[in-house]
């Protein structure tokens, strides 16, 4: 990847996306002073001026769409903080344009559109990142070095039981649970274990008393390589001690146990007569909480090289882990990853077209080159 990000101002931000969580994408990009928010596009030119008026900022232009703004404010990169059907066209646009991109999760709506944007990044020599802001939390860090001390891995297990009611879209789609949130679930196991998931077996069901209209309750059981299990369990309808929005996670290794209540420091246990493994994990790692450490992480890979966390590169595989999950469920038997990315594949490499096509056609195997 070759961006070159001018060193001696601040960045300048389109923000495309201006509903629930684009609010929180404004406030903080806002915040951030090496970067300067130059645009907001929504489809709803209202919600974007609404947006920013709340925030003090209603001299920052507006528009209904990224194409309608970009060359009039000349920005550095682009925030996609659209609906999950959008991120695909959003995000290739910009793309196209040689804006890179940080993007909210779900990286796509599919794994094929999302194969097709990871090739866009690669054709167009262009960062895009998701934000998985989930990651971003110091004591996921910490829980992490933990783990490495407990040795060789057996299972890590993660709950996830709340009973929000939201109303709105994802109370009438279908895999609430999985495509919405278990994906942050899976993605923070992906950054603690470091190991590629293998295969699944999941089961979803819809509790008697459940409000949503898709199966809001699901047990996932991944294999890693090397052997290795992580199991999830969730419910977006389970009132009562409810767990946080991180999930309440438990790590059984060789010398013993960590565990981590998703919320306060997380607690190890090294069993008497065993000693913690040595690890290199760097303990002064403290990231910025949530979106703000993904944004710096962002602007820090554009002005200097680095690989972040989350390309599309990296990121392909949480997605996948959901969509493997989800087949699974569907077929009522374990499925293997690299089927499900074999049908995206293929899929994506008849539907893409240009210089996308040709970033496809040049992998030598399902998973993106690194
Ligand atoms: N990281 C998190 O914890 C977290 C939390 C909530 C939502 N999200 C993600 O953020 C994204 C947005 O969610 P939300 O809750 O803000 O949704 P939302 O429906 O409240 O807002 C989406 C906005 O995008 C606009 N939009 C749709 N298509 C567009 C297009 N082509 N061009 C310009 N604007 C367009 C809509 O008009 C709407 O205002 C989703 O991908 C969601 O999964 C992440």
């Amino acid at each position: 990847m070759t961006e070159s990000a001018p060193v001696n101002r601040p960045l300048r931000a389109l923000l495309v996306g201006a509903g629930g969580m684009g609010r929180g994408w404004l406030r903080t990009i806002r915040a951030y002073d090496e970067v300067e928010l130059v645009g907001v596009a929504d489809l709803n030119v209202a919600t974007a001026k609404a947006a920013l008026d709340e925030a003090g900022a209603s001299e920052v232009p507006v528009g209904q769409t990224l194409e309608e703004l970009a060359d009039a404010v000349a920005p550095d990169f682009v925030v996609d903080v659209t609906i999950p059907e959008a991120h695909h066209p959003v995000t290739m646009e910009a793309l196209r344009r040689g804006l890179p991109v940080l993007g909210e999760k779900p990286l796509a709506a599919t794994l094929t559109e999302a194969l097709e944007l990871t090739a866009a990044a690669q054709a167009y020599d262009r960062l895009f990142m998701v934000s998985q802001s989930r990651r971003y939390n110091g004591h996921l860090f910490a829980y992490r070095r933990q783990l490495l001390q407990l040795g060789r891995l057996g299972v890590l297990t993660a709950e996830f039981f709340k009973a929000p009611h939201f109303g709105g879209f994802r109370d009438a789609m279908d895999h609430p649970l999985v495509l919405d949130m278990a994906i942050h679930a899976f993605d923070s196991a992906r950054f603690l274990l470091d190991a590629d998931p293998v295969s699944v077996y999941c089961e979803e069901y819809n509790p008697p008393w459940s409000w949503y209209a898709g199966d809001a309750a699901t047990t996932a059981i991944f294999e890693l390589s090397g052997g290795l299990r992580y199991v999830y369990t969730g419910s977006w309808c389970s009132p009562g001690q409810e767990t946080s929005w991180n999930a309440s996670w438990r790590a059984s290794g060789e010398h013993g146990t960590a565990r981590w209540d998703g919320d306060g420091p997380p607690t190890l246990e090294i069993v008497e007569g065993r000693e913690a493994a040595p690890n290199s994990d760097d303990p002064s790692v403290d990231p910025h909480p949530g979106i703000a450490g993904s944004l710096r992480e962002f602007v820090a890979a554009l002005r200097t090289g680095s690989t972040p966390m989350g390309t599309a590169r990296d990121n392909v595989m949480s997605l996948a882990m959901v969509h493997a999950a989800i087949a699974s469920a569907k077929a009522g038997g374990r499925v293997h990853l690299a089927d499900i990315l074999e049908q995206a594949y293929t899929q994506a490499r008849a539907q893409a077209t240009g210089p996308v096509a040709d970033a496809l056609a040049g992998w030598t195997s399902v998973s993106p080159p690194g």
